[in-house]
């Protein structure tokens, strides 16, 4: 017996089902969005996701030398790998690009309920448009999959980390561990970092500051706090919330929270996370904002902002809300009822299946009873019974497998009869 990697999971039919509808929704919604798909590799070299982060993050990536001796890792999201096809290949295209993925990502993290090695995503990029207007679109995207879903318990929290920036006049890699602490809430490296730059004065305002959320008020409160630094910022976020209104997104759906600090550290401007609240520890199932990439791999500079929602909780959260939809049941099972039968069952089962119903066959060889209980099992909503008797004359026997009636039927209208066209 094996075991699955840590941190891993085997979906089965009726799971799969379940993350297919979700995905499903989310592709439509971008689709409608004018987003369009693209994929990357699962693989790209290391530096990749080293370059805007330094070395320090190799140790939650999946990464290892292949057999030229090169420096690989699995992705560990989406953004990234989408900027690097975006500057070699994507570039000339007509701005903006609207482009969406979703597929398997890695991470070598402690797994938990809710945070695995291997996960899966939900990305969408917009590179190249103006950044209220796109930032906007992003988020009239993200919270409306999760609407479309279905899901009730809503909660995105908007920030900007760029007010956050303002305020800390550090080097790009003093800013970060400082950002980094604030968003791990760790106290005492805050401290630590600010006593180290000589700012300790800096410790009380960023800890008030990343404490405040709620309506717009408290942008202005912010602003109080930090001095006067990040303005543009804060009334950026204000101009976003007249924006949200107009594409819906009801002022329930999100709060404005100056705590937003994000894991990681390309982002330059807003910033967002959905949390599906009734999720326990690993409730957050989304996020993104606006960064910088693009310039980092070699191209020009231009806005980009986009986000990801992890589809393992996403599922999760519909599953918790009862939302997903039941995955599609077998239409009919075909039964010969004898060996002489199997090659006409196959001609019914194909003409079944070509009338795009979902349709299958026995292939074990069972007696009519044994397979009637296998079709009851998996749930088919009719057996087709054919004996070599009935098939002399042209006829089957279909069987409603919920109320358990039954009755004999040319065969010529089996495909109606399943169809439910007649009576
Ligand atoms: P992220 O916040 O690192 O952002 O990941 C997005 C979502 O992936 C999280 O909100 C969470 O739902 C899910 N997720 C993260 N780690 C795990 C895990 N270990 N197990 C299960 N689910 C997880 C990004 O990845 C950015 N690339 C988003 C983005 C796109 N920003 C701009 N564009």
């Amino acid at each position: 017996m094996f075991e699955r990697p840590r941190g891993t999971n085997d979906w089965g039919p009726e799971d799969m089902a379940k993350r297919r509808f979700v995905e499903s929704r989310f592709v439509q919604l971008a689709e409608s969005f004018g987003f369009r798909e693209v994929s990357t590799p699962t693989f790209e070299s290391l530096e990749l996701f080293t370059a805007k982060s330094g070395p320090g993050i190799v140790r939650e990536l999946y990464a290892f030398k292949d057999q030229g001796g090169r420096d690989i890792a699995l992705r560990p999201e989406f953004t990234a790998p989408i900027l690097r096809f975006y500057v070699s290949d994507l570039r000339s295209r007509p701005k903006p690009i609207k482009v969406y993925t979703t597929g398997n990502v890695y991470r070598y993290e402690e797994p938990q309920k809710g945070r695995y090695r291997e996960f899966f995503q939900l990305n969408a990029e917009i590179i190249g448009g103006a950044t209220l207007p796109s930032d906007a679109e992003v988020l009239a995207l993200a919270i409306g999959t999760m609407r479309a879903i279905g899901l009730k318990q809503v909660k995105a929290r908007i920030g900007n980390i760029g007010v956050l920036r303002s305020f800390l006049p550090f080097e790009p890699a003093d800013q970060a561990v400082v950002l980094h602490s604030l968003d791990k809430r760790n106290f005492p490296m805050l401290d630590a970092e600010l006593a180290r730059l000589g700012r300790k004065d800096f410790a009380e305002p960023l800890r008030k500051v990343i404490g405040l959320a709620g309506g717009v008020e408290i942008l202005a409160q912010a602003a109080k706090l930090l001095g006067g630094a990040g303005k543009e910022g804060l009334d950026y976020l204000q101009q976003l919330a007249g924006l949200l209104a107009a594409y819906g997104v009801a002022a329930s759906d999100y709060e404005f929270d100056m705590g937003v600090v994000r894991g990681l550290d390309y982002y330059t401007a807003m910033v967002f996370e959905i949390d599906s609240p009734n999720l326990g520890a690993e409730k957050q199932v989304g996020g993104g904002g606006a960064y910088s990439l693009a310039e980092v791999f070699g191209g020009e500079r231009v806005a980009q902002t986009g986000f990801a929602l992890g589809l393992d909780r996403l599922v999760m959260a519909a599953d918790a809300e009862g939302t997903t939809e039941a995955a599609r049941a077998l239409d009919a099972y075909v039964i010969p009822i004898g060996e002489g039968a199997r090659t006409k069952a196959i001609d019914v089962l194909r003409s079944l299946r070509a009338a795009g119903l979902g349709a299958d066959i026995d292939l074990v060889g069972r007696g009519p009873s044994k397979n009637l209980d296998y079709a009851n099992a998996i749930g088919a909503r009719y057996a087709v019974l054919l004996g070599e008797r009935e098939l002399k004359s042209g006829r089957a026997t279909i069987r409603d497998m919920a109320s358990g009636a039954q009755r004999e039927i040319a065969i010529a209208d089996l495909v109606d009869a399943v169809q439910g066209r007649s009576g």
